[in-house]
């Protein structure tokens, strides 16, 4: 008997076919973008593999109600959707997409550097409207170069954008909790310092790890409050990685300069307030939109549940192996 395989969100529906094609494959039927909740917990105990959307709710109730649940595919690098502690206690492997996401979102980041920095949304917003301001200072912007881009989680995705960074001339700083090798930190040209010195020297800080219960909140009212004025947060991986009400309030004070995001607190819904600020740039989560990328995670997915099955390498995030990537 073949093994079943739900997925929950109906995009790249061939390319699953084909990479899965010895496995019973359920998904939406095309004109239905995914399944609820509800329909997946409906029918999860039938199935020998899930893949899971980014913001799937892979909770206690589903992973318990699938009786025959073997492996949790989730389709993301971040995996904070999925109950990991349960599903390792159930013996349920859970495996992520840690190599697709690397490039994609490191571009948005740095499209955000740039769209604050320079100013792009609001010319483009102003030269629609025709009422272009004239004169050189009302135009100004900020100079990349020789501004310090404070990178805090510097796994695959901080050290793309820092490459990215280097290239306009930035000087690279980052915090981990596990430090670098110092060869690696030649390497990238990045200085380790404290959490507290990177956010109170950065110009820009730029927010790059997982969301856990120690990095929930790492940027709050006092963290926001020890950085310069002038400096910039990019925000491009998990929403509640900053306390959004503290950052409302320094961002309509300017006690900061600006704030560039892809990800928010609430579930991906935007403080109303936020969309009121001039000095945001905000984008609906796609970091990892682009067709190639999109195209890679779909393939890397499935590839997880098949080799999971008949052999090869799973990128598990519930594993003592190191095959866990940082964001
Ligand atoms: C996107 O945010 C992902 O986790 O892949």
């Amino acid at each position: 008997m073949k093994p079943k395989v739900l997925i929950t969100y109906n995009i790249f529906g061939e390319l699953y076919r084909e990479i899965l094609k010895d496995f019973e494959v359920t998904m939406p039927v095309s004109g239905v973008d995914s399944f609820t909740y509800e329909e997946v917990l409906a029918v999860i105990g039938e199935y020998d593999a899930l893949l899971s959307m980014w913001n799937f709710p892979v909770n206690e109730q589903l992973l318990k109600a699938g009786k025959h649940l073997k492996i949790v595919a989730n389709y993301a690098v971040g995996f904070d959707n999925i109950d990991v502690a349960t599903a390792t206690k159930l013996g349920i492997t859970v495996a992520n997409t840690p190599d697709p996401v690397v490039e994609p979102t490191a571009d948005i980041a740095m499209g955000l550097i740039l769209s604050l920095m320079r100013g792009i949304p609001n010319f483009d917003k102003r030269q629609r409207k025709g009422n272009y301001v004239k004169g050189i200072m009302n135009n100004l912007g900020h100079s990349l170069e020789g501004k310090l881009l404070g990178i805090y989680g510097m796994g695959r995705i901080g050290k793309a954008l820092a490459r990215r960074a280097k290239a306009s001339g930035m000087n690279i700083a980052y915090h981990n909790r596990h430090r670098l090798s110092l060869q690696e930190e030649q390497q990238i040209g990045a200085e380790y310092l404290s959490l507290e010195e990177l956010i109170s020297t950065s110009d820009v800080l730029s927010l790059n790890a997982t969301l856990t219960t120690e990095t929930h909140h790492v940027i709050n009212e006092q963290r926001l409050s020890m950085m310069k004025p002038d400096a910039y947060l990019i925000n491009t991986a998990r929403g509640p990685l900053v306390d959004e009400k503290a950052l409302v309030v320094a961002l309509r004070e300017n006690r900061i300069a600006g704030a560039g995001l892809d990800v928010y607190e609430f579930n991906d819904t935007v403080s109303s307030e936020l969309l009121q600020l001039e000095n945001t740039v905000l984008t609906p989560h796609v970091g990892t939109q682009t067709v190639e990328g999109r195209r890679e995670m779909a393939r890397f997915a499935s590839t997880n549940i098949r080799n999971f099955f008949f052999g090869g390498k799973v990128a598990r995030v519930n594993s003592t192996k190191s095959e866990q990537c940082d964001e």
